[in-house]
C-alpha cells in the first residue's frame, strides 16, 4: 500500500559514509533535487497530505527545510517561516539551543512571524536524533502557535528522534537504516 513514488525518492538519496565524521551515514538529498520528476513527487506527496488541513504556516528549518518548505507553503496557501541558524535574522528573535548528533547549535525565529493560535507544519529534510525538530517545535510553541505535524523526507529510526517529539505527529516519506 506504499505510494509507488516513494521507491524513486528513496533510491535518489545518496548515502555518503563517514560524513561529516566517522560512523555517520550522510543522507544527501541534493541528488534527489537533480531529478525534477522525483523532486516534484517529493513535494507533491506533502502537498497531497496537507492541502485543506487548516494549516496557515509552514516553518522550514535551515538549510534543507528551505528547499522543501516553500513549495509546500505556496501550494497549500500558507505563509513560510524561516527558522534560521544564529545571527542570520536581522530583526528581534527568539532563540532555542539544541544538541546535535555532532555538536551543538541554535535556531532562531523572528518575533511576529507567527501569531498565537496559528496552525503550523514544520518541514525539514531529515530527522536524526530529533534535537533540531524539537527546538523548532519549542520556538513555535513559545510564540503561542500549535505545531500540527512535522514532515521530513528521511527518518533515521535507529536514533529514536520520533520518541522525543512526544505529542507532535511526525510524517516521513523514507526510513533509512
Ligand atoms: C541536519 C538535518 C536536520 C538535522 C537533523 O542539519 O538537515 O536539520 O541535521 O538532526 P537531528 O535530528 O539529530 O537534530 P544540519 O544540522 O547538518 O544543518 P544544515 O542543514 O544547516 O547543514
Amino acid at each position: 500500500e506504499k505510494d509507488p513514488r516513494i521507491q524513486g525518492i528513496a533510491s535518489s538519496i545518496r548515502v555518503v559514509p563517514h560524513v561529516p565524521k566517522g560512523g555517520i551515514m550522510f543522507q544527501d538529498i541534493t541528488t534527489l533535487l537533480l531529478d525534477p520528476k522525483v523532486f516534484r513527487d517529493t513535494v507533491d506527496l506533502f502537498i497531497e497530505r496537507y492541502t485543506g488541513k487548516d494549516i496557515s504556516a509552514v516553518a522550514g528549518i535551515e538549510a534543507r527545510g528551505f528547499i522543501f518548505g516553500p513549495p509546500i507553503a505556496l501550494a497549500i496557501g500558507a505563509k513560510f517561516i524561516p527558522l534560521r541558524k544564529p545571527r542570520k535574522l536581522p530583526g528581534k528573535v527568539i532563540s532555542e539551543d539544541y544538541v546535535l548528533e555532532y555538536g551543538r547549535d541554535c535556531l532562531e525565529m523572528h518575533v511576529g512571524a507567527v501569531q498565537p493560535g496559528e496552525h503550523v507544519l514544520v518541514v525539514d529534510d531529515l530527522i536524526a536524533t530529533g534535537g533540531t525538530i524539537c527546538a523548532a517545535i519549542s520556538l513555535l510553541e513559545r510564540a503561542g502557535a500549535e505545531v500540527v505535524e512535522c514532515a521530513c523526507v528521511v527518518e533515521l529510526p535507529g536514533l529514536k528522534g520520533r520518541e522525543r517529539l512526544k505529542d507532535t505527529p511526525l510524517y516521513v516519506l523514507v526510513e533509512s537504516p
